[in-house]
């Protein structure tokens, strides 16, 4: 018997790339970031040493969410679920746009700053001028021990361990987390929620994992739509409300890794414009799962179809057959709360980015032109 390793690949723990480790290690990075940080009862939200008091919590009158790449795509997330649980008006924006246009910011103002490696350059001037500025700076960070960290009043770590792969994956997916606990945290200092829709929120989050687990197990109709797609040198993503927020995040891990020109449309903005681009065969793929707005979802589906675009829908099982009568193709992923399913939707855009980038034969871990950590400006 002969056997062929190397340090890299041992590293790899099997998997052909760090990426598809990574992905398959998001059960447990999920796991691990509310670990602690759920009382033993399950129905209360506890964050271990943070220094922003139940009174400056009550004193916010408006958050601003910044960072850059995938950090800002949960952002977003992040930000919606703050507004939903916490009602305080939320903005987010990109670390080099806040960072050089005078944002208003007051001390009632809680600034997070979301970075993955806490060393990004443009992340880290936001927070110094969040500071110049006299707000409360929050860090949810997967280093604890970087510049961003250090600077910031707050951190929330997200425990998704060293992630290698320029993409990245389960980082963006702990920083979910480390959003929804906040979220909850504040809503429960505020008074914004129940008890037991605090509580029901939790043991929804405490499912996530083996959801995803489900879901990596299942992964062959993403590999083979990504096969298709790999042929194409244009796609579109539509979605609503936080379906929006997470194909703008499958976007962009597909344009880094399969170098696929893609763009993420809000559904109902496609008509406004971009409409244009749509012609026969031209794959779009629909995230399909808020239900307060999917019939408004499926008329852009038909909209789209009229016009030739080839669709693929990604939706809950139990609306899988009703789809099925507007597009080409459905893939059903696990249901959970409106609120927590870019946790489970993220899941198999990422797959797809992967497979198509691997179809495609690029170098998935380290894709041309990007650095996993960018510290000049
Ligand atoms: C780089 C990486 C992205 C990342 C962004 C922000 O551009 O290639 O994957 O999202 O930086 O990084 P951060 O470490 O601040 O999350």
């Amino acid at each position: 018997i002969r056997v062929d390793w190397d340090a890299v690949t041992a590293e790899k723990g099997g998997f052909a790339h760090f990426m598809l480790k990574e992905i398959h290690e998001q059960p447990r990075a999920y796991r691990d970031t509310m670990l602690g940080r759920i009382d033993e009862s399950g129905r209360k939200v506890v964050i271990p040493g943070l220094n922003l008091t139940d009174e400056k919590i009550r004193s916010i009158n408006n958050i601003h969410i910044v960072a850059c790449g995938t950090a800002y795509n949960a952002g977003l997330v992040g930000g919606t679920a703050i507004e939903q649980l916490v009602r305080i008006p939320v903005m987010n924006d990109v670390a080099s746009e806040y960072r050089y246009r005078s944002p208003l910011i007051t001390p009632d103002t809680l600034v997070i700053v979301v970075s993955q490696s806490g060393e990004t350059a443009d992340t880290l001037a936001a927070l110094r001028e969040a500071h110049a500025n006299g707000a409360h700076v929050l860090a949810i960070t997967n280093v604890v021990g970087s510049s961003i960290a250090r600077d910031a009043d707050d951190v929330i770590a997200t425990l998704a361990g060293p992630e290698i792969a320029v993409a990245s994956t389960k980082a963006y997916t702990s920083q979910l987390i480390a959003f929804y606990l906040l979220g909850l945290y504040m809503a429960q200092v505020r008074g914004t929620q129940s008890e037991d829709e605090v509580a029901r929120i939790i043991a929804a989050m405490q499912s996530l994992p083996e959801q995803v687990e489900s879901m990596l197990s299942h992964s062959d109709a993403v590999k083979a739509y990504a096969e298709h797609i790999a042929n194409h040198e244009h796609l579109f993503f539509i979605g609503r409300g936080l379906d929006y927020s997470v194909v703008q995040e499958g976007s962009l891990k597909l344009k880094e890794i399969s170098y696929i020109h893609s763009e993420a449309y809000a559904a109902g903005e496609l008509k406004h414009g971009t409409l244009a681009l749509i012609e026969e065969g031209i794959p779009v793929i629909a995230l399909a799962t808020q239900e307060s707005v999917l019939e408004k979802t499926v008329s852009n589906i038909k909209e789209v179809k009229a016009r030739g675009g080839e669709v693929m829908a990604i939706t809950h099982e139990e609306h899988v057959p009703g789809l099925l009568k507007s597009v080409d193709k459905a893939l059903a992923i696990p249901k959970t709360l409106s609120l927590l399913t870019p946790a489970l939707s993220v899941v198999p855009l990422q797959l797809l980015a992967y497979y198509a980038a691997l179809a495609r034969g690029n170098d998935v871990d380290k894709p041309r032109n990007l650095a996993k950590s960018v510290t000049v400006e």
